[in-house]
């Protein structure tokens, strides 16, 4: 198949938009695949900040990044993405030039623990804020399960209510896909 998966489009998108030696935020780390991929991306003067709710994924984030030096890269933050303006320095401001959601549940984890609309609506308005003229949100919707189901419904509403003249709105989707297959909505600073 020609056409980008999902998951590599998502990584197509972080690797147009980071710039190496600036910031990346991933404000669902769970089991670190992404914040290990912008680590890498990131190079030696660059940052990370990772964001997740479980300590699970902290350990496991940490373990991955720990295995190939790129600890001193990133910083994890134990706690909820919509606190990312308590966490990440004022000075930041304009120097973010990635950031992902990958929303829903942990892989292999406790199903039960997802992301929400109201928090990860409140983490995008703040991360737009800090983000440099060009700088992309990534949120890859996962709508297979009750909540978040809930949660594309409030993200969609949102994001087609944003300003054009303050940012680009695109959606990443195979329209032929059974089972609610995950899609891309992607947020670009102007
Ligand atoms: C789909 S997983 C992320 C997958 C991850 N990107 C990877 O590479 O494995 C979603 C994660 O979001 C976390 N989460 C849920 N609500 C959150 C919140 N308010 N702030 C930060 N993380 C949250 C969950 O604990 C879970 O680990």
């Amino acid at each position: 198949m020609k056409l980008d998966r999902i998951l590599p489009f998502a990584r197509t998108l972080l690797e147009k938009a980071f710039i190496p030696g600036t910031i990346a935020v991933d404000a669902t780390l769970g089991n670190g695949h992404d914040t290990y991929f912008l680590a890498k991306l990131a190079s030696v003067d660059g940052h990370v900040y990772g964001f997740d709710i479980q300590k699970e994924a902290i350990q496991t984030t940490k373990e991955r990044l720990d295995a190939d030096n790129l600890s001193d890269r990133v910083t994890l933050i134990h706690d909820g993405h919509e606190k990312v303006k308590e966490h990440i320095p004022e000075s930041v401001k304009g120097k973010i030039t990635a950031a992902i959601f990958n929303l829903g549940y942990l892989p292999g984890g406790d199903k039960s623990i997802v992301t929400k609309a109201e928090t990860t609506i409140s983490a995008i308005e703040q991360l737009l804020d800090l983000l440099a003229v060009e700088g992309i949100i990534v949120l890859v919707i996962y709508h297979g399960h009750d909540e978040g189901a809930i949660e594309r419904d409030e993200l969609l509403q949102y994001v087609k209510e944003l300003d054009q003249q303050k940012a680009h709105v695109l959606r990443y989707q195979f329209e032929n896909q059974k089972n609610n297959a995950p899609f891309i909505i992607a947020i670009e600073k102007r």
